[in-house]
């Protein structure tokens, strides 16, 4: 039987800054509205002609610099997004093909602000089932160019990034305290569409589309959800909230990411918070901030992280990590 360990981490922002101030001059809104509604300060915006596969490669190098292999060396790329570069082929292969890796397969998966959390299961089943030993877990995303930046509701809250990580199969012995994923949980339902969404897409406009959302009903949702999801991780090895050393959540909004923790009694202090630069960065945040917290040294060896989300579909789920 083989597990997964995650065996280095990375990440990527786009060099420019849009703070509230800035947004200020283009929507009728303010830092103070922006900032107490989401706890947002500025966020990152790809330079034109930079694409999603460009944050993802950047990304991609680092984890593979910090695990101490080269693109040669991976046998599956697994990719999250909803703003690939194009509609086909799948951007994970676009980010392979510049890592100079030429076997073994590449391809994406959408389930917008759940993407990581879906690709980082869809990686660990690849590894117990045999089939891929090293495996690249990329989050990358451009949502600035499916904004309606005519929008105050929407264009304030998104950013672009990427972040990603490496997994690598081990053999597992049965021991009591086992290193790497223990858990994944998806869910979705598909009767939600309306409440967070792209108008447009291939078959449907031919256009790209700008993002809708009823922004409080997802709040809403987001709340219950997110809570359920974390119970049911901990709940799958007999350990309740209060067992976990760092919650990484998918950063959409600081007063969504303060209730769940308020409602499970997880203190602040324990989860990783950096929507405050980096804005929603939909399937890029978790990878982002994980790589953060993993660079200055909070995340330790040993520690029990979980990492959860909820995103457009509705789409949820987590990801327990021992790291
Ligand atoms: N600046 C100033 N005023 C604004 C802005 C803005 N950017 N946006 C909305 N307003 C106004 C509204 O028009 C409204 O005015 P009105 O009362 O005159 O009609 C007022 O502010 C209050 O608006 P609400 O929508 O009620 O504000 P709310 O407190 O619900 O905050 C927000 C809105 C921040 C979008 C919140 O609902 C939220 O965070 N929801 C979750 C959305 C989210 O995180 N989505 C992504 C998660 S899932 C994923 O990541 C894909």
């Amino acid at each position: 039987a083989w597990r997964s360990v995650v065996r280095g981490t990375g990440s990527y922002l786009p060099a420019e800054i849009l703070t509230n101030h800035d947004l200020a001059k283009i929507v009728d809104t303010s830092d103070e509205w922006i900032f107490e509604r989401t706890g947002i300060r500025e966020r990152r915006r790809a330079a034109p002609g930079e694409l999603t596969s460009d944050l993802a490669y950047n990304a991609a190098l680092q984890a593979l610099e910090a695990a101490g292999i080269g693109g040669t060396d991976l046998d599956l790329i697994v990719l999250a997004t909803a703003t690939p570069d194009e509609t086909f082929p799948a951007t994970a292969t676009r980010v392979q093909a510049r890592l100079g890796m030429t076997r073994g397969a590449a391809f994406d998966v959408q389930a917008v602000c759940s993407g990581f959390v879906y690709a980082m299961a869809t990686a660990d089943n690849f590894i117990k089932a045999g089939q891929a030993k090293r495996v690249l877990v990329i989050g990358a995303e451009t949502f600035s160019r499916i904004l309606d930046w005519t929008d105050r509701t929407t264009c304030v809250l998104f950013g672009d990034g990427a972040g990603a990580l490496v997994l690598e199969a081990v053999e597992d012995n049965g021991g009591d305290a086992p290193q790497g994923v223990l858990t994944t949980h998806l869910h979705s339902d598909g009767r939600y569409h309306d409440l967070l969404f792209v108008d447009g897409g291939p078959s449907s406009t031919q256009t790209a589309g700008h993002l809708r959302m009823l922004g409080k009903e997802v709040f809403r949702h987001a709340v219950v959800n997110l809570a359920d999801s974390i119970t049911e991780a901990v709940a799958a090895i007999g350990l309740t909230p209060s067992d976990l050393d760092w919650i990484v959540p998918h950063q959409a909004n600081r007063r969504i990411i303060e209730s769940t923790g308020r409602r499970l009694g997880i203190p602040g202090e324990r989860i990783v918070m950096t929507i405050d630069r980096h804005g929603n960065t939909s399937a890029a945040s978790i990878p982002l901030a994980l790589d953060e917290a993993v660079r200055d040294g909070r995340v330790k060896r040993g520690d029990l992280v979980l990492m959860e989300a909820m995103g457009g579909g509705l789409t949820w789920g987590s990801a327990l990590v021992r790291w």
